[in-house]
């Protein structure tokens, strides 16, 4: 990776991803893009950013050749809850971006990493230690985008030797950008609540497992996968990854452990449950491990240090 195109750069994952990559590669050589402007001033003021809404394939391509892009990320899309409230608009953007993505890395053979997601299994996914390949048949339509794009850029790569890349992530919980819309999403709020007012009402059950991981984590898979020899590579697209499988109660006994006031209750929202109870409770990751060396360095406790530090500094400057 030299010169790398993000889009949906706003977005949780691409606003810490652009910081980092600006870092290592070089501002010069990270073109940021996103569907509007005036979301997040470092963003558009610390480097290259564009306003670029993945479904316009022609603007891609323009883009793509006037900054001699080699690499694509492609990070613009709906999560699961918004997905289920606006199907079709979560196809356009999921599916139609997507396949603008694989159609200009054709074109100009570059390099494409997209992310799908534990979202892209289903009920009748064996639960624990899911394998990598399994039964899918997601109920969501945000999984059934998932499912579909893992076929897309395996076929991709079969037919046109498109250079596709990609890991099913799992909740991401980050300090620096906040989560838009999805299942996993708890996960980052039961931290600021907990800072902010020592008390959290959370949408699923208490022992919902799930996946999750810390984001300085997810940025590493995304920069080692992209980097990692080809030849390796079995599976390409779609890795297993995870770095912890937790529910709600045992989060909130990990803040807990630290601020012994914090208050934790439930609410259940049934969709979200509905979508929590069709993912799995953990993945196997061993593919990821055996062919890029995936290894993460979070776990719950490394993270719930970490997030109730930073966003204790950050609540404290406001
Ligand atoms: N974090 C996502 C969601 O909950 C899963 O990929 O929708």
């Amino acid at each position: 990776m030299k010169k790398i195109l993000i889009t949906g750069a706003a977005g949780q994952i691409g606003t810490l991803l652009t910081e980092r990559l600006r870092r290592e590669y070089g501002v010069e050589n990270i073109v940021a893009t996103n569907i509007e402007a005036g979301k997040n001033e470092p963003l558009e003021k610390d480097g290259l950013f564009e306003v670029m809404d993945v479904r316009d394939g022609k603007r891609l391509l323009e883009l793509s050749k006037q900054y001699k892009i080699d690499t694509i990320i492609n990070l613009a899309a709906l999560l699961s809850v918004v997905g289920e409230k606006n199907p079709s608009l979560l196809w356009d953007v999921n599916m139609n971006g997507l396949y603008n993505c694989l159609e200009v890395a054709h074109e100009l053979n570059l390099k494409l990493f997209t992310p799908s997601s534990i979202a892209a299994f289903g009920p009748q996914t064996p639960k624990d230690k899911t394998p990598q390949d399994t039964i899918q048949r997601p109920t969501s339509i945000y999984g059934v985008s998932k499912v579909s794009g893992e076929l897309l850029c395996d076929y991709y790569f079969r037919k046109f030797g498109v250079d596709t890349r990609g890991v099913r992530f799992p909740g991401l919980i980050s300090y620096g950008s906040m989560p838009g819309g999805g299942t996993t999403d708890y996960a980052v709020h039961i931290y600021h609540a907990a800072v902010k007012q020592g008390a959290f009402t959370c949408g699923l059950k208490a022992d919902t497992y799930l996946d999750m991981m810390y984001m300085p984590d997810a940025l590493d898979a995304i920069v080692q996968l992209c980097e990692a020899d080809p030849s390796r590579l079995i599976h390409r697209n779609a890795f297993n990854i995870t770095a912890m499988s937790f529910c709600p109660s045992e989060i909130g006994a990990a803040i807990q452990q630290r601020k012994p006031d914090f208050k934790l209750d439930y609410d259940i929202d049934p969709m979200k449950q509905a979508i929590a109870d069709s993912w799995p409770n953990s993945l196997d990751d061993s593919c990821a491990r055996e062919e890029w060396d995936w290894n993460p360095k979070y776990d719950l406790e490394q993270m719930t240090d970490d997030m109730l530090g930073r966003l204790e500094i950050e609540y404290e400057k406001k």
